[in-house]
């Protein structure tokens, strides 16, 4: 959000070279606890795979979030409070009013965040690219979110009637009804990810061209493990919300086709829950192929453009987290994602005063113990 999230709407401070927050300290301090406790805000689960239970600290009774954030338009307040003495009963509300689950969150605060983990992005498993999208997505769509609960749990029953099939207690036309279950769910989400994508790579393409000052091409597009190459499979347009039924219907019968070879081998192979996102350097694939600085540029530019597509889409800057990612770069790749973060509101952690000084202006924090302090009248 433009504002200060921490400051009342007419207390913020608005000018740009002001958005930057630091935060530096030792190892194990709760810089990372900070940043992970915004980004629960956005609605979407732990960056770095806590449990909810695990928000509560060892030996305390309770865990508790409040936060309290502006728009343009207006200031608004989030309360997060988990309770292990209650089975772990959970207490949520948006603006003074109760929520039932995490994800009516969604469309309210908006963030991106970076760890170091995600430099590898580009390089590392595709489940991180399918989280990538899927968070990404979810902030933006709640209908989203729900599609995937549904598909997850759809092919959990699929896999389970091919395991009874394999052991004698089902038949294969079981399989029908769980097959249309997971077209509807995998069309929805393979058309919201071709349209993401689309806007991702065009924004990514871009940025990619500014950090490799013209030398390199970056080429960013979704493949279907379903479609197999969504760019190749010319006659359908897969962005086209009004497909979606036409692209339901070819997702069934690729599923009905692969009931046989997904009995021999127990379980679904293709899907959603196996597509992926391509990213090729001068027609090269860079998974493969990609050097760590080529890698490390793509996943920043993934991130920037995932800032810049929900400014555009919501019109607010969501807060970019920044946590330990930056002292990860060389001098030249920390100046191109400043440079590209003006106007954003960020926080960013780092482990010495010496690195917080480098990242230029803003406000200084000091985290020791889990407490955060100011440093006022010390100039960076
Ligand atoms: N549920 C919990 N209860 C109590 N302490 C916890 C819990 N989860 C994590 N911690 C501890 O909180 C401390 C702060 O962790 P955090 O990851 O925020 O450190 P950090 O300041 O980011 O350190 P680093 O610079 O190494 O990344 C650590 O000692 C961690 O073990
Ligand atoms: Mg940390």
């Amino acid at each position: 959000m433009k504002a200060n999230g921490f400051k009342n709407l007419e207390e913020a401070d608005l000018s740009p070279h002001r958005y930057m927050n630091i935060l530096y300290g030792s190892n194990a301090q709760g810089k990372t606890n900070f940043i992970e406790s915004v980004w629960v805000c956005t609605g979407c689960r732990s960056f770095r795979g806590t449990k909810e239970r695990d928000y509560v600290g060892f030996k305390k009774p309770l865990s508790e979030i409040k936060m309290e954030f502006c728009d343009s338009e207006r200031q608004q307040s989030i309360v997060i409070r988990h309770d292990k003495a209650h089975k772990f009963c959970r207490n949520m509300a948006l603006n003074g009013v109760n929520i039932k689950s995490l994800s009516q969150l969604f469309g309210s605060f908006e963030a991106v965040v970076f760890t170091p983990e995600d430099l590898e992005l580009s390089k590392g498993s595709p489940d991180s690219r399918r989280n990538y999208m899927n968070t990404g997505i979810s902030q933006l769509k709640k209908s989203y979110h729900i599609d995937v609960v549904n598909y997850n749990r759809a092919i959990m029953h699929r896999n389970v009637v091919i395991k009874n099939i394999n052991l004698g207690l089902a038949k294969k036309s079981d399989l029908d009804i769980w097959d249309t279950q997971l077209a509807r769910f995998g069309a929805a989400i393979v058309s919201a990810r071709c349209r993401y994508i689309r806007e991702i790579a065009k924004k990514a393409e871009l940025l990619y061209d500014d950090i490799s000052s013209g030398k390199e091409k970056l080429e960013l597009y979704y493949l279907s493990s379903v479609f197999r190459d969504v760019r190749e499979y010319g006659e359908m347009d897969f962005c086209n919300p009004l497909a979606i039924s036409e692209i339901r219907r070819r997702y069934e019968i690729a599923l009905n086709r692969w009931q046989d070879s997904d009995i021999k081998s127990g379980m679904t192979v293709n899907g959603v829950h196996r597509d992926e996102i391509i990213t090729k350097i001068d027609g090269v694939m860079s998974r493969e192929f990609g050097s760590q600085g080529q890698s490390r540029s793509i996943a920043l530019v993934m991130k920037l453009a995932q800032a810049q597509l929900i400014e555009e889409t919501i019109g607010e800057a969501p807060v970019v987290l920044l946590d330990d990612v930056l002292s990860e770069l060389d001098p030249q790749r920390q100046e191109f994602v400043l440079r590209r973060l003006d106007g954003f509101q960020v926080f960013v952690t780092c482990c010495d005063r010496a690195s917080a000084m480098r990242f230029g202006e803003g406000k200084i924090f000091y985290v020791e113990n889990g407490k955060i302090t100011e440093e006022v009248n010390q100039p960076l």
